[in-house]
């Protein structure tokens, strides 16, 4: 049996330009993602765009457009970022489009035949910013308990979705999987929001339209979160059960921010239990960035862009800088001081200086062929037994999604093979002819365990893993690692050039 695999990002809200917030999910998706697929699994990674709604039909009308044409133009720039990040997603959904369309209104419909979607009206509070309903009582001194922005006050029929007859099943379901909401954090602000009570769920609105008609009601636009969060399985053929859906549903993992966990752990589950759909096996909320200590906002004109980063570091440093620098589920600061340190210590020192060393020494002793390593002394065993023990380490530590951990293992492999050079000193062996076939025997470790490294850092920094695989004369562009992540994968006799620096240093301004 195919083993398969099936990551998400949020589908992200086209009135608003990407911002590092963004291609920080989208990021460690695709770590994920590049991972499993080296790992042999059959992977489906989606992201996409979330076009309709209050909030983007404002955000168009404001700029003397349409909604569609506000879309076409934002998913644009989301695609090219995610080319230029890298990205390997293996579909791209928008909620615009007439598959989505049709899979939601068989949701609808199959929810409302059991009879969980009823007639109502709908007398509240909504945040347009959130697109989020709220009773008089859980408002902040009149606003968005969320966003703390103000609220408008509506009165419509409405359609609503039969939330509350799901609140045990939900709070069982909780409870019987520990990893069904992470981190654990999470997870208890969840189950207590759920103790508090599920009311019924307004899931349509009727003083806009820009959005998915209820089916043979067309005055009303189904909710956009209702609308939204059926992405997940609509990109899966949703209604048709074979192909894609039948391979890759239930989720492995739904990756997303922690202020739209509400939805995705609370309103998403009920929807699925009552249309007998199997609930997501990982629904994982990784925290907020701010930016040099602020939170990013337009009109504090901080908001960090991506495209600019790339193009001043390298879109390795900063996929290494995203994923390093924070433990994933917890928040961070986003600060050009801490990524030049990262990119100077980590990436220029530590790895690029064990790359260069050692393919400089390979070509000054061995014209650049590699030796065949001779008798393993203590030194090397330490050295190659550690690389077992990291790989099954990072094993768990990728499928807990702690992607930090993950790169802390690697970088103590990056630290114990420049240690390994000062301790076995090439350069005094070089001096001695008779320590020919010990020179040898050391410059095959290190150059194996930069092989190894380089598979390792792959679903990470994918361009700089090809270039230093390509340089050892493997394959850098098909990276696998089952069968190929144990020691001595290297042959004897292979032509190794000398690397170029691969992550320059970066001078502070
Ligand atoms: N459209 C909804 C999601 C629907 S999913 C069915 C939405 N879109 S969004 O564009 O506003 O946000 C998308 C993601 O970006 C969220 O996971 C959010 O947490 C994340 N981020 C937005 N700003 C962020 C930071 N400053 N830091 C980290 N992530 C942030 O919500």
């Amino acid at each position: 049996m195919d083993k398969h695999f099936y990551v998400t990002t949020p589908i992200y809200y086209v009135n608003d330009v990407p911002h590092i917030g963004h291609a920080y999910t989208t990021l460690a998706c695709d770590a994920m993602a590049r991972y499993k697929r080296a790992r042999g699994y059959k992977v489906f990674f989606l992201t996409g765009t979330d076009e309709h709604g209050q909030k983007v039909e404002k955000a168009a009308h404001a700029q003397g457009e349409t909604p569609l044409e506000l879309a076409d133009r934002v998913m644009k720039r989301y695609q090219s970022l995610w080319e230029k990040l890298n990205i390997t997603h293996d579909d791209f959904i928008r909620t615009s489009q007439e598959r989505h369309k049709k899979g939601v209104h068989h949701l609808f419909k199959l929810i409302q035949g059991k009879g969980d979607i009823y007639l109502g009206e709908y007398e509240d509070w909504y945040c347009t910013p959130c697109e989020t309903f709220w009773t008089e009582k859980q408002l902040m001194d009149g606003s968005c308990p969320d966003c703390g922005r103000p609220t408008d006050k509506l009165k419509e029929e409405s359609y609503f979705f039969r939330m509350s007859k799901y609140q045990d099943q939900l709070l069982k379901h909780i409870e019987d999987h520990p990893d069904f909401i992470q981190p654990r954090s999470r997870r208890n602000e969840i189950l207590s929001f759920v103790k508090e009570g599920l009311r019924d769920l307004s899931i349509s609105r009727t003083s806009f339209s820009w959005g998915i008609p209820v089916p043979e009601d067309e005055k009303h636009v189904i909710y956009v979160w209702f609308d939204a969060l059926s992405n997940y399985i609509t990109a899966l053929g949703y209604p048709d059960l074979e192909g894609h859906y039948g391979a890759f549903w239930p989720v492995d993992a739904h990756v997303i921010g922690k202020d739209i966990l509400r939805f995705h752990a609370v309103y998403w589950p009920t929807f699925l239990l009552a249309a007998g759909i199997p609930l997501p096996k990982k629904i994982f909320a990784h925290g907020w960035w701010t930016v040099e200590g602020q939170k990013m906002s337009k009109s504090l004109r901080n908001v960090v862009e991506p495209h600019m980063l790339v193009d001043k570091y390298g879109v390795d440093a900063i996929r290494y800088f995203l994923l390093r620098e924070v433990p994933f589920g917890l928040d961070g600061d986003f600060s050009h001081a801490a990524l030049i340190h990262r990119i100077n210590s980590d990436l220029a020192n530590d790895l690029g200086n064990l790359l260069s060393r050692t393919t400089a020494m390979l070509n000054k002793y061995f014209d650049g062929e590699l030796p065949a390593p001779g008798e393993l002394a203590e030194i090397d065993r330490l050295l190659q037994e550690k690389f077992p023990a990291a790989i099954t380490l990072i094993d768990r530590q990728m499928t807990e999604m702690a992607f930090n951990k993950t790169l802390q293992t690697i970088w103590e492999l990056v630290s114990a093979a420049n240690k390994y050079i000062d301790e076995s000193a090439p350069w005094t062996l070089a001096k001695d002819a008779s320590q020919r076939t010990r020179l040898g025997t050391v410059m095959y470790n290190l150059l194996e365990g930069v092989r190894l490294i380089a598979l390792l850092i792959a679903p990470f920094m994918p361009g700089s893993a090809a270039s230093i695989l390509t340089t050892l004369g493997c394959d850098g562009n098909n990276v696998t690692l089952d069968g190929n992540d144990h020691w001595g994968g290297l042959q004897p006799g292979t032509r190794i050039a000398k690397a170029e620096p691969l992550f320059p240093r970066i001078e502070h301004e």
